[in-house]
């Protein structure tokens, strides 16, 4: 999604700026500008495309200067050209303005702004602000951008610079993510930490509602009145490596390469394997409130919603408390059977996901108790929610989600072992499964082991135009994340199914064309799937087999396997997302897609 950063303080602005975009650059855009005070007057240069152009658009005509703003662009009103480039500049010029998100009554204001003779420059929403910052300056920028801020409606996050305040950035958020980032004697703005990490470890975040202004010499936050707020400094706890590629040729194969340790990172301090149980002190429920509970709600998009499914099955198996996943773009606007006994779980790696955090919004307004699992630290997702869990697998910049998925599915499985020890679990399948858990980093290696032999399948599959994914039981969801991770990074449309659905539809594909992924460990439902893949082999469909034994009953139906080792069944689907993710991966980079940034995506995606 969009990105922000600012700068002031001592130092020349220009090289920062770039260097925060740079560092945003993960999260998907298509135009990038930015906006430095010379000591005259501001000077803007955008381009559409990469940074690397607004590179080649500063070395032929730089701008220097020690106050400033910088964007990246994902194309919303207005196609992606630099015209539409932000930051966008009122009709004299005075004032820049960067922003994420919506402004809803832009069309309105537009109208009246050239009605009182401002002329506009680009086809954005964004542009109404810079013009009504310049229609309502009197004298100071913040007033005159609380000013404009009350007759905006939508979501932002913006920057705003002026030159006739010039030792200023103000700064304002609703619906979109934004922190000061507090260095020594200079200060920074950045719509996601990695973006200032390099600097500063010290950060403010703003919350909705807040403005803030940045000087020289410090920095005030405010609410839309102008009353001071108080706002703690937090301490950021990566390191820069976690946001570098660390020689791996891509962060979506140095974060699958991760695993193992994220994965452990996920229960460190949390599985008590004599219990068989889970601490969790994040969640904040008593044991009252979690014996209360009488039915669960997942939330989630896309890949989180895909660990939401594996969450429920592991809650009702576990607890036997009746559990729902609903999308969260059709739970907000649905009329869902809440009440103050339900629980509502949010998952989100990003914590700012636009419908997630509309939903999780809904079910509190209904009085549900909410929790999110969550892995941005001071995310909005886990700003609001009334506990939760930090998933700790650390800033994952790929944009198609992996180690995100296990940390999820492995957060879900300590939170249903909770619960369920509390009611029906017995304590010996409380410490089969916790004992299971503790097994998983060092099986997760084990399969990282074989990344040459997964490479080598995705080379017979590369020009695949198709792909089937099948799996049962807890491992229907594995089918649909490994079909997600192949079409989003490769553009292969692939499709996940149980695998039993097969022959009421999809069966119709198959040919000797059609590449066939079962995931198929020796698991309760094994017997069953292997009658789906005699179906498949009997129409000459392309079998790969993910599998866990020597199975007599697969002879002759496998073109390709391979082997996972074996778990409880409901940990086998964060086992078998390991090769599906390196399938994935193997195969885009063989068709040569930028698998780090897929086209059209976004990493994290904060509009409806
Ligand atoms: C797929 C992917 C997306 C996200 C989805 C939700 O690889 O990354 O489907 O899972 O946009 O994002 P979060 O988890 O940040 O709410």
């Amino acid at each position: 999604m969009c990105g922000i950063v600012g700068y002031i303080g001592p130092k020349q602005a220009t090289p920062l700026l770039i260097e925060g975009l740079k560092r945003l650059e993960y999260r998907g855009y298509d135009s990038a500008g930015v906006a430095v005070y010379d000591g005259e007057s501001l000077e803007t240069r955008r381009a559409a495309g990469k940074i690397v152009k607004l590179e080649g658009a500063l070395a032929a005509d730089p701008v220097t200067g020690k106050v400033g703003i910088a964007h990246t662009r994902w194309a919303t009103h207005g196609p992606p050209t630099e015209r539409n480039a932000h930051p966008h500049l009122s009709s004299d010029d005075s004032v820049a303005v960067v922003h994420n998100g919506i402004i809803e009554n832009a069309d309105v204001l537009r109208k009246q702004l050239t009605a009182l003779g401002h002329t506009f420059r680009s086809d954005t929403d964004t542009e109404t602000i810079s013009h009504l910052v310049q229609e309502l300056y009197d004298g100071s920028l913040e007033e005159a951008v609380i000013g404009a801020l009350r007759k905006v409606e939508g979501t932002f996050g913006i920057a705003v610079v002026s030159s006739r305040d010039p030792q200023k950035i103000v700064a304002a958020r609703k619906g979109s993510p934004l922190l000061i980032g507090v260095g020594d004697g200079e200060y920074f703005l950045a719509s996601d930490a990695s973006a200032i990490l390099a600097h500063t470890r010290q950060v403010v975040y703003l919350d909705d509602g807040d403005l803030a202004v940045l000087t020289p010499d410090g920095y005030k936050v405010m609410d839309i009145n102008a009353s001071p707020i108080r706002r703690s400094v937090e301490r950021i706890e990566w390191d820069l490596e976690a946001i570098e590629r660390g020689g791996f040729d891509h962060f979506m194969l140095k974060e699958i390469f991760e695993q193992p340790t994220t994965v452990g990172n996920t229960m460190r301090g949390r599985l008590i394997l004599e219990d068989g149980t889970s601490k969790l002190g994040g969640i904040n429920m008593s044991h009252e409130q979690l014996m209360n509970i009488d039915n669960v709600v997942i939330t989630a998009c896309g890949t989180s919603w895909h660990s939401a499914l594996i969450g429920e099955m592991m809650i009702e198996d576990f607890a036997r408390i009746p559990t729902e996943v609903e999308y969260a773009s059709e739970f907000r606007y649905r009329n869902p059977i809440v009440t103050p006994r339900t629980l509502c779980i949010v998952i989100s790696q990003s914590g700012e996901t636009a419908d997630t955090l509309a939903a999780m919004r809904e079910a509190k307004r209904r009085g549900a108790h909410t929790l999110g699992f969550v892995n941005v630290v001071g995310s909005t997702i886990a700003r609001e929610d009334d506990g939760g869990i930090y998933l700790h697998a650390g800033p994952e910049i790929g944009v198609a989600s992996t180690k995100a998925f296990t940390s999820q599915v492995i957060a879900l499985a300590l939170f249903a072992l909770k619960l369920g020890r509390k009611r029906t679990l017995s304590v010996m399948r409380g410490r089969e499964i916790a004992q299971a858990l503790d097994a998983l980093p060092k099986q997760i290696q084990s399969i990282l082991d074989q990344a040459a032999a997964i490479e080598k399948i995705a080379d017979s599959y590369k020009d695949a135009h198709n792909f089937l994914y099948l799996g049962r039981g807890y491992n229907f969801p594995a089918a649909l994340e490994g079909a997600l991770k192949l079409k989003e990074i490769s553009y292969i449309h692939a499709e996940g199914y149980p695998a039993a659905e097969m022959k009421h539809g999809p069966i119709a594909l198959i040919d000797e064309s059609m590449p066939v992924v079962f995931i198929a460990p020796h698991d309760a439902v094994f017997d069953k799937i292997v009658s789906n893949i005699q179906e498949v082999k009997a129409r000459h469909g392309k079998t790969i087999v993910i599998t866990s034994r020597d199975e007599p009953a697969l002879e002759g139906l496998i073109d390709h396997e391979i082997r996972i080792p074996e778990t409880v069944d409901m940990l086998t689907p964060v086992l078998a997302s390991i090769p599906l993710q390196l399938l994935a991966y193997y195969i885009a980079v063989k068709r040569g897609a930028n698998v780090d940034q897929p086209r059209n995506l976004a990493k994290s995606v904060t509009v409806e």
